[in-house]
């Protein structure tokens, strides 16, 4: 069994108690640093960081070394699934990813290589053994990846998107076609956070920032169904630990008992529903990540500290409850104003784990 000097991030994905309530920050490695701007201008464009074992562990352990975070996050890029499938990822300054052979075609879908994580994407797992030999045992890692939608969207919009009408074209005209890629894309994710899991992370999050851009019965069949195929086949037990598995649909709180009920351990919350809530309809199954509204980290101090003092109110008492913001911080916060959101959350938490 591994040990840790503090796994009370592992403990409330399992609803164990713990003495505070833990947290850490959607993108807590990032732009908002000044020091992650200094190593990401060494090392030239985005996917370079990435790529480099060295400096991607530098960039996830700055912000611990910053805050009394209660996990790392794994530094790297949902999008590494589709350049592994040869899709070409690059960065255009100011616009986001973008990908030079889009999937427009059942053909394209078939002419998608199968790979092997170990191989293609042997940079991300040197990234999280070389992180996890360095956290010493401090903080738990956690791995992650896009879920087969969101990395869906992306490879079919051929980037960044607001209204998705290409891959809603593919889905209502065509959907034995997306389907298709979909599935192929759940197997992908399935392998790689295994790999991620081998090499040494310790809970695993799937992103599907997108499934809320769907209906319900939508979100279902083309998000849902393939998150749930992912959560059974994951491997649940490392090191003599759970592995726990969070899910984390952005604006998915309609569907929270849908969510719940896949077997995943934990579910992501965004800001646009009370955690009272969400904990009142699933609490009882699965643990709850969030969901601080990210822009309050605007506010002055008090104000932090009076949000975090409300989350923590709605959840009430005991475990299973990961603080969180219910997105990724923003780029233009001030960092010591994240300080104050996680020391607040463990400064109020205390009284509810008594
Ligand atoms: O949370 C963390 O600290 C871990 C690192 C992480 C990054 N991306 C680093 C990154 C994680 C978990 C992601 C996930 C990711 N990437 C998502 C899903 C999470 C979410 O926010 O819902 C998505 C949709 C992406 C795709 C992506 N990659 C976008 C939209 C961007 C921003 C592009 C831009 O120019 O603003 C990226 C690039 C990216 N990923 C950056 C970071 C720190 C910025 C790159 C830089 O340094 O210029």
């Amino acid at each position: 069994m591994s040990d840790l000097k503090n796994d009370r991030y592992l403990k409330a994905l399992l609803k164990q108690p713990v003495d505070m309530t833990p947290v850490w920050m959607m993108r807590q490695a990032g732009r908002y640093l000044p020091e992650y701007r200094e190593v990401r201008s060494q090392a030239g464009d985005f996917m370079s960081l990435c790529k480099n074992a060295e400096l991607a562990c530098e960039v996830t352990l700055q912000p611990l070394r910053r805050y009394e975070l209660d996990a790392a996050i794994l530094f790297s890029d949902i999008l590494t699934i589709p350049d592994a499938m040869g899709l070409g990822l690059y960065f255009e300054a100011g616009e986001g990813p973008k990908f030079e052979r889009p999937i427009s075609s059942k053909a394209d879908i078939k002419k998608i290589p199968n790979f092997d994580p170990n191989v293609e994407l042997q940079y991300v797992m040197n990234a999280v053994s070389t992180i996890r030999k360095n956290l010493q045992g401090d903080v738990p890692l956690i791995g992650f990846s896009g879920s087969p939608w969101t990395l869906a969207t992306y490879m079919i919009e051929g980037g960044s998107s607001k209204a998705f009408t290409k891959i809603k074209k593919m889905a209502f005209s065509e959907p034995q076609t997306l389907h298709l890629l979909l599935d192929k894309l759940a197997d992908s994710v399935t392998t790689y956070l295994n790999a991620q899991i081998a090499a040494g992370a310790q809970s695993v999050m799937v992103f599907d920032t997108w499934g809320g851009v769907l209906s319900p019965a939508a979100y279902k069949e083309f998000s849902l169904q393939y998150m749930h195929k992912i959560v059974d086949g994951l491997t649940r037990e490392a090191d003599g630990r759970k592995v726990p598995v969070t899910l984390f649909t952005k604006n998915g709180g309609m569907w929270l008992e849908a969510i719940a009920a896949t077997g995943c351990d934990a579910v992501g919350l965004d800001w646009t529903i009370n955690i009272e809530d969400a904990k009142a309809r699933v609490g009882d199954k699965v643990a709850l990540q969030g969901n601080m509204d990210p822009s309050m980290l605007y506010a002055p101090a008090e104000r932090i500290e009076q949000e975090v003092q409300t989350i923590l109110k709605g959840f009430g008492n005991g475990s299973g409850h990961v603080f969180n913001l219910g997105h990724g911080i923003h780029l233009d916060v001030p960092p010591e104003n994240a300080k104050v959101f996680i020391d607040a959350v463990h400064k109020f938490s205390k009284p509810y784990h008594q």
